[in-house]
């Protein structure tokens, strides 16, 4: 076993998950009607609540035990002061620098980061600015009032769902289009819809390197010179945000139109950095600001209030509960909001991308299981298709609402008709519907015994799934801001509390190495297949169908 596994913390916790086996949540809410309000939080514009959960306050305590056993408040202390915890890659973690509001310096190496990210903030301000006032013009002197966002993963996932999410604030007059995927028909379509002269690249790789960005980036920098452009003048058309300045200046970029990156903020944690600039261009900067703010916001309560007023900790302790001690596999993201919808993909990068990990410190490896998978999609349309499986399914699935209690431009049926599916939802999955009930419902339908019996074992649900509700008043910036890193810090405390290294990926290494071996197979027709024999059959398929 390792030093966790063995701990008394855990110890008490599996065997308290035993005894909470037996229980059913639905007696908890009957024998008290306080439950709600006893087990529901709120911070930075957010309310949680939680009550909702296989948890009583032995529970909690015994959670919070083993949070501070595992150290999490010196864990996060040394985040925050610039300490190299990202020890693989022998790298201080500080995305946190990059919504510092407090005057306070941050130290990387003893040099304080912050003027460097004052000077880039303001750079990106200036620049948002001459965008929206036309000031900043293209080759043939028109405004740019297309921007087409080039990156993948995190200089993708966090600008896109973010300016999504944020629809209500877009500046009226440019527009912004995401591109990731190295997919030809997706570059090709966003270019076939603008025009050459009003549109401006926004190139974002913290490496330069990144084989799809790489791509995308070339593919419009032909269509660019393709389109009566010359190479003097991709200048002003192409911009990059990266902290490979020698690589963004030889591809042609001015240095002046060059954003920077540092070594200290990781690729999934990067849109609080000039990542973020197609979002200060989709919103405008005073927004792009009040989202900076409200996650700064969501940091000073992380590191200030106790463990059990502490969103981040309730958050991150509930998920280990349910991984470590009842066997879940999976998170399940239910945001009730269209233009929230992409948030579960941005959180299964974050999540997955940091805790998927299998060693604890140096070089064990765990004899328990870390990162769930992270999924989810907009409400309703959920309910409509994997919710059966949430319900009734064989394996425990936690899941966590949210939903804005106001919402821009909308009739009020339609809100009260989604907020009554969520709150529904979770009364559901914690209330179920017992046998007796279900044989109750058909005896009156004159079915016979027989066929009572069965069809009321397959409508019966069990309950007792547990479930987060998230409210705001409405996903303002600054909401949205405190939200992400709310799942930031929740992501951090988990990570600390299994051991792993959350701020490292060499998982995504050996595939991107093996597409490379293989596509140097496909561009050379002629060379020779030494590969597996799945692999070298696939390649042949792929030859023959391209000539
Ligand atoms: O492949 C994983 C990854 O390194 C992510 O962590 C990162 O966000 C993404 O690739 C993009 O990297 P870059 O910004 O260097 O292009």
């Amino acid at each position: 076993m390792t030093a966790l596994t063995e701990s008394p913390a855990w110890q008490n916790l599996a065997s308290l998950a035993e005894q909470i086996k037996t229980q059913h949540m639905r007696d908890w809410f009957a024998a008290d009607p306080k439950r709600a309000e006893k087990y529901t939080r709120a911070a930075c514009g957010i309310e949680l609540d939680f009550s909702k959960n296989l948890i009583t306050d032995e529970v909690i305590s015994a959670l919070q035990t083993l949070a501070s056993d595992c150290q999490i408040a010196e864990k996060r202390d040394a985040m925050f002061a610039g300490e190299i915890i990202n020890h693989t890659e022998k790298r201080a973690v500080l995305h946190t620098a990059l919504r510092n509001f407090s005057g306070n310096p941050v130290l990387v190496d003893g040099e304080d980061v912050m003027p460097e990210v004052l000077a880039c903030q303001q750079k990106i301000e200036k620049f948002v600015a001459s965008v929206h006032n036309g000031e900043l013009k293209g080759y043939t002197g028109k405004p740019l009032k297309e921007i087409v966002a080039i990156g993948i993963g995190g200089s993708f996932l966090g600008p896109k769902i973010m300016s999504e999410a944020l629809k209500p604030y877009w500046f009226d007059g440019v527009k912004v289009h995401y591109v990731a995927n190295v997919d030809g028909c997706h570059i090709q379509d966003v270019l076939a819809s603008v025009d050459h002269e009003e549109t401006l690249v926004v190139m974002s790789s913290k490496s330069f390197g990144t084989q799809e960005t790489l791509q995308n980036t070339l593919t419009a920098k032909a269509w660019f010179l393709n389109a009566g452009g010359t190479q003097q003048d991709i200048a002003k058309h192409f911009i990059a945000v990266s902290s490979n300045i020698k690589a963004a200046t030889e591809f042609g970029m001015a240095e002046d139109n060059i954003f920077p990156m540092w070594d200290w903020v990781g690729g999934r944690y990067s849109l609080w950095s000039a990542i973020g600039l197609p979002v200060a261009l989709t919103i405008g900067y005073d927004n792009y600001r009040a989202l900076l703010q409200g996650a700064f916001e969501m940091d000073e309560h992380f590191q200030t209030a106790p463990a059990e007023q502490n969103l981040p900790m309730i958050l991150a302790t509930l998920g280990v509960w349910y991984i470590n001690f009842f066997g879940a596999q999976s998170h399940v993201l239910l945001p009730y909001y269209h233009y929230l919808r992409g948030f579960p993909a941005y959180v299964q990068q974050l999540d997955m991308e940091s805790n998927g990990k299998r060693v604890s410190g140096d070089k064990t490896v765990t004899d328990y299981e870390t990162g769930p998978v992270i999924w989810g999609s907009e409400g309703t349309n959920g309910q409509h298709s994997f919710h059966q499986l949430i319900h009734q399914g064989t394996v425990l699935i936690p899941a966590d609402f949210m939903l804005p209690l106001n919402v821009p431009n909308q009739d009020d049926t339609h809100h009260a008709m989604l907020a009554s599916n969520c709150f529904g939802q979770t009364q559901a999955l914690m209330q179920g519907k017992t046998f007796e009930e279900c044989k109750a419902d058909l005896e009156e339908k004159g079915l016979s015994k027989d066929e009572l019996d069965s069809l009321a074992t397959h409508k019966t649900m069990p309950g007792n799934k547990p479930s987060n509700t998230f409210l705001f008043d409405k996903l303002d910036p600054k909401t949205l801001g405190s939200l992400i890193a709310l799942y930031e810090h929740k992501v951090f405390v988990q990570g600390a509390i299994w051991g792993v290294n959350s701020f490292d990926q060499w998982g995504v290494e050996l595939g991107k190495e093996l597409g490379n071996q293989v596509l140097d197979k496909l561009v050379n027709t002629e060379a020779a297949l030494n590969f597996d024999a799945s692999t070298n059959q696939l390649i042949a398929k792929f030859r023959q169908a391209n000539g």
